[in-house]
């Protein structure tokens, strides 16, 4: 398999959560592989600042003020996108948000933000881009940035409701790759499952333990998140089976393939199987199918 990023050079992505940590990273990235990077979040200055830095990359970084809970803000962005940089090729779902806590003595408020960001703007945004696409008759590519918790509960306390929120994640991303197969359309979805990555999201009840990870170098970086995204975009487009064939031989799965691989340090050559992914916090699940 030839892995290139060559068919996304000069294309339009869209990376919501782009100001900090693992967002930041992935739109750095594709800005250096040649993209247009529309770059989604609250803070501008932080996506100003971003813009600057990578001011004389191969692409460019195109600050748009979002708050993807709500769904006016989407809207306008998918807009302005849509008359001032062409067709959206490309959509990196990352935004996301963790309050911590106890479901036995949850906030509403807390609920209702977490899933508005981490479901619902995911969703909305995922409709805006593939009406996009269908429209341009663009065979793009989505990318939920979901978690390991999106798959196994943790026996952690104060998960509150972020691991039913990256659960959504996964059937979402399931439902969606079943919706494109069955309509026979060419847009891929992966779900990208990290695992604890360094970033301003982690509570500060675990700091200690972030803080120690981070010295026995136990956790990633947001820019190995990036390395595993552009990893999944330089496969062909037709890679599903190629891919299949060669990480899961005993799968009798024809159309699409489930394939696990973990990261050490930016080796993404090694392919492992998927029980094995609590079992290293620098474990990067990743599903990938159309
Ligand atoms: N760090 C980990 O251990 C880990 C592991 C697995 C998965 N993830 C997932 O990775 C994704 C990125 O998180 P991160 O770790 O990089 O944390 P982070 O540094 O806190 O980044 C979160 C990003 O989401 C944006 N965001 C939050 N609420 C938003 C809203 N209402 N509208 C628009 N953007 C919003 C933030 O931008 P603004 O505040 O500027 O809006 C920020 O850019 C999340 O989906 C997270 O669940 C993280």
């Amino acid at each position: 398999m030839v892995l290139s990023m060559g068919r996304w050079v000069g294309k339009v992505a869209i990376v919501t959560g782009a100001s900090s940590g693992i967002g930041a990273a992935i739109a750095q990235q594709l800005v250096k592989e040649g993209l247009k990077v529309a770059a989604l979040a609250r803070r501008r200055d932080k996506l100003e600042v971003l813009a600057t830095k990578l001011y004389s990359e191969k692409g460019k970084l195109y600050p748009i003020t979002t708050d993807v809970s709500k769904e006016e803000d989407i809207l306008n962005a998918f807009r302005w996108i849509k008359e001032n940089l062409g067709p959206v090729h490309i959509l990196i779902n990352n935004a996301g948000i963790f309050r911590s806590g106890d479901l036995s003595e949850g906030d509403t408020e807390d609920w209702k933000s977490s899933l508005n960001v981490n479901v619902i703007g995911l969703c909305i945004a995922t409709r805006e881009a593939i009406r996009d696409m269908k429209a341009n008759k663009v065979d793009g590519h989505i990318i939920h940035i979901n978690s390991i918790v999106g798959h196994n509960i943790l026996a952690l306390p104060g998960w509150n409701i972020y691991p039913a929120s990256k659960f959504a994640i996964t059937a979402l991303a399931e439902t969606l790759r079943v919706e494109l197969k069955l309509a026979k359309s060419k847009i891929k979805i992966t779900s990208l499952s990290p695992g604890p990555v360094h970033t301003e999201i982690l509570p500060d009840s675990i700091m200690e333990l972030i803080e120690r990870m981070v010295e026995q170098k136990e956790i990633l970086e947001s820019e190995d998140i990036a390395d595993a995204v552009i990893y999944v975009l330089s496969t062909p487009s037709s890679c599903t089976g190629t891919l299949q064939d060669s990480a899961l031989k005993n799968s009798n799965l024809t159309s699409w393939v489930k394939y696990n691989y973990w990261f050490s340090g930016h080796d993404v050559s090694r392919l492992e199987l998927s029980e094995q992914i609590l079992e290293n916090p620098r474990m990067i699940h990743c599903f990938c199918g159309k």
